[in-house]
């Protein structure tokens, strides 16, 4: 039976903690572990969480301050951890065949790393092997972070695998501020939460169900044919909790949503307790890549996997029953129990001095006069010798393979187009999305993004800027089926 929905109060990811300060920068070690968690009422799941927790620690960094993380792998299979929305230099951003090895693994037996694959999920081959990196047990991730205050998260992203293996846990949240945003009278503190919403289904002795061709993860990747679009769960978690309720004072309070599940995408409204939705609830103050230059106030906001809106709440507005308003967060796109999100509960006032304010910053604007060039990214399942395959411009991924040489700052015309629901995202590069089929963009558009909803049969142009660093970066469907079904292109930074 699945757990009675609002009932457990929402857990919020405890803080990481330095380790230590080396060259003005703060040192963090992480352990990837296996434990046991108790998600489901009396039953418990394995996880594979860093530091043993799902979601992981959360990491509040601050622009312009290097954050050195020092990842140990004690699990049975190679991971890869990518700072998603992160300025990275290429050696540190977590590319899939950048991996850390568990001890004794060996790369040469074929199973993954520099094998071949079957037939049902995986890629053709591994490519030019000189392009893997391999290391033993632990590897330090750098990360200079000179970029924009904005909520970013860190998960696996193992060639092949990165599915099943986020599916056990392994996420979690990187924030980052700035001056900039310090000085707003935003909602702050124990009023400022990160909401990572996904779902999972669970087995009845409360192990996660998710249908790999080999569980072990060490063997065959891809799942059964059913799941080819896409794995989804039965149960809702909100940072780890099925179906959660928050108490909250009659006050403004900033949720940093991040849709972290694998393939299910999520209409958020919240509704009062007649069922009756609350119109413009959810003000959008920020998107992937920080504040928006004002709020925009939604009905509903659209969440595809990889995204993530910052949005306030303002509670004191919603309370119409002086300390007794239930209010639920709801995911319109969801069916039965799926329906339901996570409760808020408005019991008790408090004074509230943050604000909204109408100009939150002032992100530069990109025209597309300042592109110097166009590119075309067409998502796409393909057939070949019986096999289906999730391909990007009729090509299947490959290590070497180069799907575009953009110069190190300057800014390209990018166009994504789709056969289903792909949501794109690309590393280090953030963008701005200039039209979808030829009309404006979208009211949830704005700002700088580094995932974008590409819809059936829709065509979305985006500005790209390529700042930071030189060298090869993956831009992949993150969806994480379709990436592990080689939904993935390496573009090169010259
Ligand atoms: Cu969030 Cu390449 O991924
Ligand atoms: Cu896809």
């Amino acid at each position: 039976p699945l757990p009675e929905p609002f009932q457990v109060p929402l857990p919020v990811p405890p803080a990481a903690r330095p380790a230590g300060q080396a060259d003005g920068a703060d040192v963090y070690e992480v352990e990837q572990r296996a434990a046991e968690l108790a998600i489901l009422p009396g039953l418990t799941t394995t996880v594979w969480g860093y530091d043993g927790i799902f979601p992981g620690p959360t990491f509040t960094a601050r622009a312009g301050r290097e954050v050195r993380v020092r990842v140990r792998n004690r699990l049975p299979v190679p991971t890869s951890t990518h700072l998603h929305g992160g300025v990275t230099p290429p050696d540190s951003d977590g590319h899939s065949t950048d991996l850390v090895l568990p001890p004794g693994w060996d790369v040469s037996r074929g199973n993954g790393e520099g094998g071949g694959h079957g037939a049902h999920g995986g890629h053709g081959g591994h490519g030019d092997m000189s392009l893997w990196r391999f290391h033993e047990q632990e590897r330090v991730y750098t990360y200079p972070l000179r970029q924009r205050a904005a909520t970013l998260w860190y998960h696996d992203h193992r060639m092949d695998f990165s599915a099943p293996q986020v599916w056990r846990g392994l996420a979690g949240f990187f924030l980052v501020g700035d001056e900039e945003e310090d000085a707003l009278p935003l909602p702050r503190g124990e009023r400022d939460i990160p909401l990572m919403l996904c779902d999972r289904a669970f087995e009845e002795d409360g192990s996660f169900r998710y249908p790999s061709l080999d569980p072990s993860l060490t063997g065959e990747p891809g799942v059964e044919g059913d799941y080819h679009n896409g794995v989804l769960g039965d149960v809702q978690l909100v940072n780890g909790a099925p179906w959660p309720v928050l108490e909250t004072a009659a006050a403004r309070y900033r949720f940093r949503l991040l849709n972290a599940a694998n393939a299910r995408r999520y209409t958020l409204a919240l509704q009062d307790a007649d069922g009756r939705r609350v119109p413009g609830a959810l003000v959008q103050i920020g998107s992937d890549g920080g504040l928006l230059a004002g709020p925009v106030a939604h009905d509903t906001l659209t969440l595809a996997p990889g995204e993530r809106y910052d949005v306030v709440i303002d509670f004191s507005a919603l309370d119409k029953n002086a300390g007794g308003t239930e209010l639920t967060l709801v995911n319109t796109l969801g069916e039965g129990g799926m329906r339901q999100v996570m409760r808020f509960r408005v019991t008790r006032r408090e004074p509230d001095d943050s604000r909204v304010p109408e100009t939150l910053s002032a992100p530069e604007r990109l025209r597309r006069g300042e592109a110097v060039a166009t590119r075309s990214f067409d998502f796409r399942l393909t057939h070949e010798d019986g096999h289906q395959k999730w391909t990007v411009n009729g090509r299947p991924y490959r290590v070497g393979d180069i799907w575009a040489r953009p110069a190190l700052d300057t800014v390209e015309l990018w166009t994504f187009s789709s056969d289903f629901h792909h949501p794109v995202h690309t590393h280090l590069a953030h963008f701005q999305v200039v039209s979808r089929n030829g009309r404006a963009p979208g009211p949830a558009d704005g700002g700088w993004k580094d995932t974008v909803d590409v819809r059936p049969y829709e065509v979305v142009e985006a500005l790209v800027k390529f700042s930071g660093y030189r060298g090869r970066y993956m831009m992949h469907c993150h969806n994480l089926e379709h990436e592990d079904m080689a939904m993935m292109a390496d573009f090169e930074i010259v």
